[in-house]
């Protein structure tokens, strides 16, 4: 199946569109020849937005009741609106559930001809994984933070919508690429000069690069429907941290020392990080729910059936994804 082909023309409402993947995904449907309906909020920060005209801005807070009237003659739906830090669990599910909610609702109520909608979960909505099994779409999900149950409760209601709209969910694992801070914050520490790792033991991850990962969603809309209605989608390959740490070192140019922090030392810092988040307007970078996730020791997931399914290879490997970060973060003094 042609993405060209299937796409150029089509109009195509993104939510999220300022964020990282959102801004990514509008990239993509622009070199496409797409029309595409951006949806942010009156205090989104624009700056990642392309400025294409083939980009039509559209302010919409899932919180007020605004119609969403560009979506009546929309071809395809991409939800990737969503919160990956929040103060409380509460404002988790406002983010990631109360949206979903709204915005499938107006869908219906709309009667929109959406070819597909591609909903955006996470890994994190299954929990982590058992070292060394990667998990696959069938088994039980059991997330262990507040972002995880949400984005679960999320897809929840994608699966509820789903008998009334095309809709298909894809769970990505850690994103990484040009413009997401939390992984230059890690990328900037080495190249200082320090390789900060988490207590002594062996941790896993699957990754994918935020170009394969648009890719794969274009690709899941454009193929709509399969046979399946949850799919991970990572780079195909199982990453520990130390190969992420040398690959990184390499391109950087940088022998940076090892510094172990124990968990408890770790609580005990985002406890006040958190602490201090709590009198501004932003939540914490660093909170106890992010220690939560990143001491568990695998978070890895199988895109077999995704692959299989939808013919799609990733064109990205760590080595290659790093190296187009890293040259993206030092262009723009982010390094
Ligand atoms: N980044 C990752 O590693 C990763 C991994 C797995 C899954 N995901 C999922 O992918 C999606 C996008 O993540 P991202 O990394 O691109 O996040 P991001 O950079 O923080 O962007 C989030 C976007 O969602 C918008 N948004 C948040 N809450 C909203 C609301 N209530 N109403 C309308 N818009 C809202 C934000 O708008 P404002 O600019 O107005 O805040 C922003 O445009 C999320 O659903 C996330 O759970 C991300």
């Amino acid at each position: 199946m042609s993405e060209i082909l299937s796409l150029k023309n089509a109009a195509v409402v993104v939510t999220g569109s300022t964020g990282f993947i959102g801004s990514h995904l509008i990239d993509y449907l622009v070199g496409h020849g797409c029309t595409i309906h951006a949806l942010v909020r009156e205090t989104s920060d624009q700056r990642w937005l392309n400025k294409s005209d083939q980009v039509k801005v559209h302010v919409v807070d899932f919180a007020k009741s605004s119609s969403i009237s560009c979506l009546e003659k929309a071809d395809y739906l991409f939800h990737c609106a969503g919160l990956t830090k929040a103060k409380t669990r509460d404002d988790y599910f406002c983010g990631n559930v109360f949206s979903c909610e709204v915005l499938y609702e107006r869908c219906v109520a709309i009667g929109s001809n959406l070819n597909a909608i591609v909903h955006l979960s996470s890994l994190a909505a299954a929990g982590p994984s058992v070292q060394g099994e990667a998990v696959q779409e069938k088994d039980p999900c059991n997330p262990v933070t507040y972002y995880g149950e949400s984005k679960l409760a999320g897809e929840r209601i994608a699966l509820k919508y789903s008998s009334l709209l095309p809709i298909v969910i894809i769970r990505p694992p850690v994103v990484y690429g040009p413009r997401e801070e939390n992984f230059f914050v890690y990328l900037k520490t080495l190249s200082q000069g320090w390789n900060i790792k988490i207590g002594t033991t062996r941790r896993e991850l699957s990754l994918v690069y935020v170009t394969d990962l648009v890719r794969a969603m274009v690709r899941a809309a454009v193929c709509y429907p399969k046979n399946e209605k949850i799919y991970y989608v990572t780079d195909g390959e199982h990453h520990i941290w130390n190969d992420i740490s040398d690959s990184a070192m390499k391109i950087l140019n940088v022998r940076a020392k090892a510094l172990f922090i124990p968990k408890v030392l770790l609580a005990f810092l985002s406890s006040i990080s958190e602490v201090l988040a709590w009198f501004g307007p932003k939540p914490a970078l660093f909170d106890r729910q992010r220690v939560i996730d990143i001491c568990q020791t695998s978070w890895i997931a199988s895109p077999k059936s995704f692959f299989e399914s939808h013919d799609f290879q990733p064109k990205y490997n760590l080595a290659k994804g790093l190296k187009e970060t890293i040259d993206w973060g030092k262009k723009n003094n982010w390094l």
